[in-house]
């Protein structure tokens, strides 16, 4: 198992002191290889469970356990080792970056922080080619985050910055909500080429139709409870839960061979 969430409950202080139950109880696994859609609306508990598999959020109640070891026990050393191997992609690509960096700096970013210096040459190499690959044009390779980037071009370096260490699990964020639709199914074919090279994905969306196409298998989350698992193909087809059934009707009628 490369991923193994059991009983994740997190509650967290909202306004006035009252809790807020972000998650309830979810329980779901991931074998190596092996991707997974998690679906819900906003405020279902997304974020959050990406947050805690990447060991950002404690839970209150519960286990996360990431390729074998559960986060509670690994000490700091450890966390930056499953952190490494754990690519993650931000939902926020303007809160994510670090802005007074260029566009080349921010994706070699953290393989310098790994390698030390004298990786330098092969990680100016890597960010290059990924940068080329996610449709970032040569000329922005210089260009400051905070000066001259959109919000779509932000969300390609966050991918590329989590990319550059070949993680064996990356975590993302609703990574194409700011792209328009060519560049969301570039993104997605480049995910699904890595995925057949072996790299396991984790892909949060509100959308049933970008879920299919990310991963075979997903699971839906409703505040904070996971009400259905099962074949992404099955939530369009033939949704079991009330909840899921309203948010594929809720999509616009499409031809089939229009859906993505
Ligand atoms: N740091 C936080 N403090 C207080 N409440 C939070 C915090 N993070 C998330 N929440 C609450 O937890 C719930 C789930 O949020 P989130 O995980 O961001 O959902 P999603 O990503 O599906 O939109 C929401 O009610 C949100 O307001
Ligand atoms: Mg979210």
């Amino acid at each position: 198992m490369i991923l193994e969430v059991e009983g994740l409950t997190v509650e967290f202080r909202g306004r006035g002191g009252a809790a807020v139950r972000a998650l309830d109880g979810v329980s779901f696994a991931l074998e190596r290889g092996e991707s997974l859609s998690v679906i819900g609306e906003s405020g279902s508990g997304k974020t959050t469970l990406l947050r805690c598999v990447s060991a950002h959020v404690a839970p209150s109640k519960g286990s996360v356990s990431l390729f074998g070891s559960d986060l509670a026990r690994a000490d700091s050393r450890g966390l930056v080792e499953l952190r490494r191997r754990c690519g993650l992609v931000p939902q926020d690509p303007y809160g994510a970056l670090p802005p007074s960096l260029t566009v080349l700096e921010a994706v070699m970013e953290p393989w310098l922080i790994v390698n030390g210096r004298g990786g330098r040459r092969e990680g100016e190499a890597r960010a290059r080619t990924l940068i080329a690959e996610l449709g970032l044009g040569e000329e922005l390779l210089s260009s400051r985050v905070r000066l001259s980037l959109s919000g779509g071009q932000r969300q390609r370096v966050a991918l590329a910055r989590a990319l550059i260490l070949d993680p064996e699990l990356l975590l993302c964020d609703e990574p194409t909500s700011m792209q328009d639709a060519s560049t969301r199914g570039e993104i997605l074919d480049i995910l699904a080429r890595r995925q057949r090279a072996g790299m396991s994905v984790v892909f949060v969306t509100h959308d049933l139709f970008l879920a299919r196409r990310a991963a075979a298998r997903g699971i839906v989350l409703r505040s904070g409870r996971l009400v259905e698992e099962g074949l992404t193909k099955d939530f369009l087809d033939s949704p079991r839960h009330p909840y899921t059934r309203e948010l594929s009707s809720a999509l616009p009628r499409l031809s089939p061979l229009l859906r993505g």
